[in-house]
């Protein structure tokens, strides 16, 4: 779909990592020139009319972002990318929230945005980690969330879709069992924000994170929303011009409400409008239509996948448009190199997810991520590659 809209795809590429990041439409670049080179003052500063416009779009822009995961705008913050937002969750409010002996809930196919800060945190305040265990398809099950709790449970961290095995976790249900007994749910959006309709307000989790750079948008942009209970209750870990609105000689401050206090120095003032464009964009393409495009080349390329001989497929059963495969007695990064020289992108290695190893049963898979300007004939060359006769000889 909208190929057309995408520059790059006008080169001679098969792009089938937007699981790493999306490429790029015209718009994004059209709105970053226009605000350089037309109107680029600072935000939240000045008394003339290019700087209401700045301050107008990027509004709009939060705005957008609101409406797209149903929040209110006062609980959507930037932030520069969705391991960011990760970080400032678990510092702004859990180390304030947490106490020595609670225990902190993920799973061992969550990427290291979601474990790292968790790890740091548990160490510095004596925390407990504990694993939710993955079931045979490696995917999370209600069952399993209920089995894992313990009355020292108190918090919940897990990723909507994973970035390995594309499965999606029931975050409605496992959300609404850990509030009744008093536990948070962080939810870590970056695969799922862009591919599928999120809406905070029915998942009811407490917090969410994810990336522009994913979503069509600019690198360095992320997002973090939180519950406005919960957000004001933020230590701001950055502080500065322009999450304050008064201090005096004698430490008195007084911050800015809820987001901007979240929001100190000079924001990426054009990353944030040009993805205001991008959402108007996506909007009019539609969520539920990404979606079941992806979900028909996913379904595709299973099935077309079948021909490949030594195959081996991880994640057969995920619903999302990511495929883990390897093909029998070749390195995955060799396996991507070579399907380079055919000018195909794919994603090879563990992908950051670095404990899935154990439940995965190997270290390196090579990976392939959809988005919607992906097409079947597209998959018909990559499964052509895969099936050359002389794949062996060339990739050694
Ligand atoms: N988290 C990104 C990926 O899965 C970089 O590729």
């Amino acid at each position: 779909m909208n190929r057309e809209d995408f520059k790059m795809l006008e080169d001679d590429i098969i792009y089938f990592d937007s699981g790493a990041t999306t490429l790029k439409p015209k718009i994004l670049s059209q709105a970053t020139a226009e605000y350089y080179n037309h109107y680029s003052a600072n935000a939240h500063r000045g008394d003339y009319d290019i700087s209401l416009k700045v301050d107008t779009l990027f509004e709009k822009t939060r705005y957008l972002v609101s409406k797209w995961i149903h929040a209110d705008s006062k609980e959507v913050a930037f932030t520069n990318n969705a391991t960011d937002s990760l970080s400032k969750i678990v510092w702004g409010f859990f180390e304030d929230y947490l106490q020595e002996g609670d225990e902190i809930l993920l799973t061992k196919s969550e990427h290291a945005s979601n474990v790292l800060p968790w790890f740091e945190l548990a160490k510095r305040k004596h925390l407990q980690v504990h694993y939710i265990p993955l079931d045979e398809n490696l995917s999370v099950s209600l069952e399993a969330v209920k089995n894992a709790i313990t009355k020292h449970t108190k918090v919940i961290s897990l990723a909507h879709v994973t970035n390995v095995i594309g499965d999606v976790r029931p975050m409605k249900e496992i959300t609404s069992y850990a509030h009744q007994l008093g536990i948070l749910v962080v939810c870590d959006g970056a695969q799922s924000v862009p591919h599928r309709k999120v809406d905070v307000k029915d998942l009811d989790v407490d917090f969410l994170a994810f990336s522009a750079h994913k979503m069509l948008g600019p690198t360095g942009l992320g997002i973090l929303y939180g519950k406005e209970k919960y957000l004001k209750q933020f230590r701001p870990l950055i502080v500065g011009g322009g999450m304050n609105s008064s201090f005096e000689f004698d430490g008195t401050v007084i911050y800015n409400e809820i987001p901007h206090f979240l929001e100190a120095g000079t924001p990426n003032i054009a990353a944030v409008i040009a993805f205001g464009r991008v959402l108007e964009y996506l909007e009019k393409i539609g969520i539920d239509k990404i979606e079941a495009y992806e979900k028909e080349l996913k379904e595709y390329a299973l099935d077309r996948l079948k021909e490949v001989p030594n195959l081996i497929l991880y994640n057969e059963k995920s619903e999302s448009g990511i495929v883990t495969f390897n093909i029998r007695d070749i390195f995955s990064q060799d396996l991507a190199i070579y399907l380079n020289k055919y000018h195909i992108c794919v994603r090879a290695g563990n992908h950051c997810a670095k404990i899935l190893k154990d439940d995965l049963g190997i270290k390196n898979t090579c990976r392939i991520s959809f988005y919607f300007y992906n097409t079947k004939e597209e998959i018909d060359r990559f499964v052509e590659v895969l099936k050359n006769p002389n794949l062996k000889e060339e990739i050694i």
